[in-house]
């Protein structure tokens, strides 16, 4: 049988969504939904999809889908995942998996409670290379196993830290075996964040317009402990130029270091080993790209070799088929979210703060 997916929000993210369909066996992408009628047209006009809404409830009530992906910005991946889950389909939503942990509880529960999958998108772990960089983790091969580092592209840190943070913190997550806890400092031009820093999104980037709700600061340094001893470090800083090819892990241990980048010309993801463990200028020889059978970034005729959105898609779509909970589902989900309110729940308490966290609410509203 056929499963028939819809998705709500046909902007940005929307096309790697209906390209994993449209390339995925035993799908279709059969509804879309935008209040916006361009976006939804011109999505809808691309994958010859005829079914289009603006209203997310009516196509849940009409369309007997089986799952759902949530592409609209943060606020309202909660709603709609809620509103789906009512109808009986499964929900892949886009991350950050919300913009609280008492909405984000709140979508879980419902979902668990209608019997229906609720997971977030969070697409690198599944790419080969971060599998294969984990992989010879786990063998040993780069000796004791010490840190993961990650840099934002640079836009302000409350921002990236609900963009590209909650991705790192999933690959923090994969890599260290699960998170304990995250200590971390955030500033604004230099001075540490009080309540008069807590902003909403668009007010603190104005070069990007999605919505985030609220955050605070310019500047983050955030240390993720992990469950297998090692330890992720975090660094969102304000630059002048946001840069993408700066998104990717370097992995540190006792005899070798490990680093994924996109290729900056071609955005192509390529794993790379030093046989040392610290770099110096004169040592940066040493570093080599690692080979990867091209053949693992096939899926259906075509190699994938971006951390496109299929490979959550597809996670999503087999585990319906497979009659199993998605990598990223159940309580899974929330973890990306739980270690941003730990950022802010650390820096305003200067303590620690472990997972998962015992207050639910939203660390800044709380404190505005
Ligand atoms: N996983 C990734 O790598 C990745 C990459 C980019 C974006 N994202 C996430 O995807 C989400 C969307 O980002 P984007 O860049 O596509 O944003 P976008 O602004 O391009 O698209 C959002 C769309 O949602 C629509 N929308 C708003 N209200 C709606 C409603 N009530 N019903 C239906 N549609 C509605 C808007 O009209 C718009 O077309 C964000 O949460 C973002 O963080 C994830």
């Amino acid at each position: 049988m056929t499963l028939r997916a819809g998705i709500v929000g046909c902007g940005g993210i929307s096309r790697a969504h209906a390209t994993a369909y449209a390339n995925l066996d035993g799908v279709a992408l059969s509804a879309l939904c935008d209040i916006n009628a361009d976006a939804l047209n011109a999505r809808a006009d691309e994958h010859d999809v005829s079914a289009r809404y603006a209203d997310y409830e009516e196509m849940f009530r009409k369309e007997g889908l089986d799952l759902v992906s949530v592409c609209t910005h943060a606020p309202l991946h909660g709603p709609v995942a809620i509103a789906a889950a009512k109808h009986g389909v499964n929900v892949l939503s886009e991350k950050p998996l919300s913009v609280d942990l008492q909405t984000a509880d709140k979508m879980l529960a419902t979902c668990a409670e209608a019997g229906v999958r609720l997971a977030v998108s969070h697409q690198f772990r599944f790419s080969p290379l971060f599998q294969e960089a984990k992989a010879w983790i786990d063998a040993g091969k780069i000796g004791e196993f010490r840190t993961v580092r990650e840099l934002g592209k640079g836009r302000p840190a409350g921002f990236e830290l609900m963009e590209m943070g909650v991705h790192y913190f999933d690959e923090m997550d994969l890599f260290l075996d699960g998170i304990d806890w995250i200590h971390a400092q955030v500033t604004y031009e230099g001075r540490d964040v009080d309540a008069g820093g807590i902003m909403t999104s668009r007010e603190l980037c104005t070069t990007d317009r999605r919505d985030n709700g609220f955050v605070a600061g310019d500047t983050m340094l955030i240390h993720i402990k992990g469950k297998n001893g090692a330890s992720g470090v975090m660094e969102l800083y304000r630059r002048p130029q946001v840069q993408g090819w700066m998104m990717g892990p370097h992995i540190l241990g006792s005899d070798g270091q490990l680093m994924i980048r996109p290729n900056p010309e071609t955005f192509v993801d390529e794993l790379w080993h030093c046989p040392f463990d610290v770099s110096f200028p004169s040592h940066t020889p040493q570093w080599r790209k690692l080979p990867v059978d091209p053949e693992r970034f096939r899926i259906g005729g075509q190699l994938w070799e971006r951390r496109q959105s299929i490979w959550s898609v597809r996670d999503m779509v087999d585990s319906i088929r497979e009659g199993r909970q998605p990598q990223l589902g159940g309580a899974a989900a929330l973890t990306s979210l739980e270690c941003v309110a730990a950022v802010y729940e650390s820096h305003f308490t200067g303590a620690r703060a472990t997972l998962p966290l015992k207050d639910r609410r939203h660390p800044l509203i709380k404190r505005l």
